[in-house]
């Protein structure tokens, strides 16, 4: 069959996070390299196809990891996907897990979100004479696009924790153990650096959102053995095992 990826809407959108560069299944690509009027993004948007719609992807620290979380440039990343005409994002987040369901190498979908981030620019709206913006963020994530996510992971076999609270820090280095014991009082489930301000700046563009945590670790003293020290080896490990179900979850997603 001939090459399509220039013809249709884009079905969706998907961010990738720490260990995840590429889209598995992605066929006939064609690297993008947008310059939005907030900079560049983290690298080439790949736009492709997949399950035989048209789907795009971006890894949020760059194709080799080279752009830390408080360095993502969070604007350029949506700003260029809104531009090639994403109305639809899933965006992959690796986190660690605070509370009891949330272990090593589980997925989950969150429902909520605190943002604990400081010193990033989180908004479009801060231009002279811009209108200010006041978006509804109580749910952070579009619940239709939650239930599209629980919908395709039931059909796909692919277990997901449906909801949870995800806690955003700042980074790049790991929570203190009191910031985590204070985070889970706090109500959050997940931590992970970058799941702000990229939801917000997607609701301030009208895009569907949501996020599928792959649970890397536990945060620092959760789980049944507090006093284990988190490693690059043991994140990077987990990511893969837990990512094995992405392809089937995503085509899931755009066969419904
Ligand atoms: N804390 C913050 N971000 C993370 C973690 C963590 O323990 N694991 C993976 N991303």
């Amino acid at each position: 069959m001939a090459p399509q990826t220039n013809d249709g809407p884009l079905a969706l959108a998907v961010i990738g996070g720490t260990g995840v560069y590429r889209l598995a299944g992605l066929e006939d690509e064609e690297a993008h390299q947008p310059v939005t009027r907030y900079g560049a993004p983290s690298g080439p948007v790949r736009v492709g196809r997949l399950a035989g719609r048209r789907v795009a992807f971006l890894a949020r620290h760059g194709e080799g990891h080279s752009v830390p979380p408080h360095q993502v440039n969070y604007r350029a990343n949506i700003a260029a996907l809104h531009a090639l005409g994403a109305t639809r994002v899933l965006a992959l987040n690796t986190v660690g897990g605070i509370t009891g369901r949330f272990g090593p190498r589980v997925l989950a979908c969150p429902d909520q979100l605190i943002d604990y981030t400081w010193g990033r620019v989180s908004i479009y709206c801060e231009e002279p004479g811009s209108d200010v913006l006041h978006v509804d963020f109580g749910d952070p994530y579009t619940p239709s696009l939650r239930r599209e996510v629980m919908a395709a992971a039931a059909s796909a076999g692919v277990e997901v924790v449906d909801g949870g609270c995800y806690g955003a820090t700042q980074g790049p280095r790991l929570e203190t153990r009191a910031e985590i014991a204070r985070m889970r009082r706090d109500g959050c489930d997940l931590v992970g650096m970058t799941g702000m301000p990229e939801a917000g700046l997607a609701r301030e563009l009208g895009l569907e959102y949501a996020c599928l945590a792959i649970v890397a670790n536990w945060a620092a003293g959760a789980g049944p053995h507090a006093d284990e020290v988190i490693t690059l080896e043991d994140v990077l490990a987990n990511v893969a095992a837990a990512s094995s179900g992405l392809p089937d979850l995503v085509g899931a997603m755009l066969a419904g």
